[in-house]
């Protein structure tokens, strides 16, 4: 008897001891850069907090939005609904409807189906399926990212072990785009090298090459027999309307190269939680698109097996509608304006408060974010006297200023910022 308790007590304790340690050893993961500030932003209980971190569209009252044209396209999709599985690819209408937006309504790639398309779980999930699938089909490759860059572009292609280069981008002195760095770096990648661009507003910077450089851009690209793959996550954001900010992107599709497309709906429909974009791939001819959609799908099978049906209901709801895709443009055209207005409101505060520095480069770049030049330690002041919620690299999240925070905002900015 006491001997069978030893031994109950030698296994437990092999067993507690097992158990113990499986985990031992794990830390915990660092804050995320941007997500890691709406959780200290709700942390908070400052009346006076203000969140600019994030990349998510609020009203002028600082609410989340939930735009009319999906509204209705609910209403429209109440009750129609059955919840089986969408095929591995996502939803055939969905995806057809988010190509043409990114190839043209018109587009010949679409009519002779060169192009592999599948719905993936918004930009990020576009972007890691096309990471995967560059790590298994190119195993050799690297991909060159933009300095800086949306933080999470890093841990998408590490996470998809593929190796990573940078090449310029933002000029920290001018607050604009470093057109000579970026080509040299373009010039100077070994031939067919990948190459990560933000077809519009770029992320974080708010700077985007011109039309003509963007065409240079492309010509270089080509010559050195590049891969150009476009994360386009704020189409509509740039100018207030899709069809101009897909310009990049007809720019090289003219240039005849094969292309990858990210394209999310999270920001320009404000289906932020729904997780609804596509990966596109133009091939050489349909053949290839079938086998490239098919190893796409193999690659989402083990994930995920097939993305969420509701958000794609929407959308294709609303882009086959004529009467609510007009209602959706003038919707992205009324949040792009608001953002606009708001550049200026935050330069004219800066201005009239006496700033000693130049701030021009609010309303020189465009899209959801401004790139303010501000240091770390600055923006932790903001936080930590200010209540002001921003990523540390200095991006203000433009969509998240008001009439109502708006000289707040720049008082503070103003306090931080004016001796230096
Ligand atoms: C952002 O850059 O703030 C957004 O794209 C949200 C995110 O997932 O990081």
């Amino acid at each position: 008897m006491a001997l069978s308790r030893k031994l109950v007590q030698q296994r437990s304790s092999v067993f507690g001891s097992r158990s113990m340690s499986w985990w031992r050893s794990v830390e915990p993961a660092p804050k995320d850069p941007i997500l890691g500030v709406t959780e200290a932003f709700l942390a908070d209980p400052s009346p006076d907090k203000v969140n600019v971190g994030v990349g998510a569209y609020r009203d002028d009252n600082g609410k989340p939005v939930v735009l009319e044209c999906v509204r209705e396209a609910e209403r429209r999709i109440a009750g129609n609904l059955n919840m089986e599985y969408l095929p591995m690819g996502g939803s055939v209408k969905k995806v057809e409807e988010t190509l043409k937006l990114a190839y043209g309504e018109n587009s010949e790639h679409i009519k002779d189906k060169r192009i592999a398309a599948v719905q993936a779980l918004s930009g990020t999930g576009a972007c890691r399926l096309f990471a995967d699938f560059q790590k298994r089909f190119r195993p050799e490759s690297q991909i060159y990212i933009p300095v800086p860059t949306w933080a999470n572009h890093h841990n998408i292609w590490r996470d998809a072990h593929v190796p990573q280069k940078t090449f310029h981008y933002y000029h920290p002195e001018t607050k604009g785009l470093d057109f000579a760095g970026l080509v040299d770096d373009i010039k100077n990648a070994p031939n067919g090298s990948f190459f990560l661009l933000h077809a519009c507003a770029h992320n974080p910077t708010g700077v985007d090459p011109s039309e003509e450089q963007w065409k240079e851009i492309s010509k270089l690209i080509k010559e050195k027999g590049h891969f150009p793959f476009f994360d386009m996550a704020y189409q509509g954001f740039a100018s207030g309307d899709p069809e101009r900010d897909a310009k990049a992107i007809r720019i090289f599709l003219e240039d005849g190269h094969l292309i990858g497309i990210a394209q999310s709906y999270a920001k320009n429909m404000g289906l932020y939680g729904q997780r609804v974009g596509c990966l596109s791939m133009l091939c050489e001819d349909e053949k290839q698109a079938v086998a490239v959609k098919s190893q796409l799908q193999m690659l989402a099978r083990p994930m995920y097996s097939n993305p969420p049906v509701h958000g794609a209901l929407i959308v294709s709801t609303i882009l086959g509608d004529q009467e609510l895709k007009t209602l959706w443009l003038k919707e992205v055209k009324g949040m792009a304006d608001r953002i606009i207005g708001m550049r200026t409101a935050l330069r004219e505060n800066l201005e009239k408060l006496g700033s000693p520095l130049s701030w021009e480069h609010i309303t020189n770049q465009i899209g959801m974010f401004c790139y303010s030049g501000m240091t770390p330690e600055q923006v932790d002041r903001l936080t930590n006297e200010f209540h002001i919620y921003m990523t540390r690299n200095g991006r203000i999240s433009m969509a998240g200023v008001t009439t109502g925070n708006v000289g707040y905002l720049a008082n503070a900015i103003h306090e931080v910022t004016k001796s230096t």
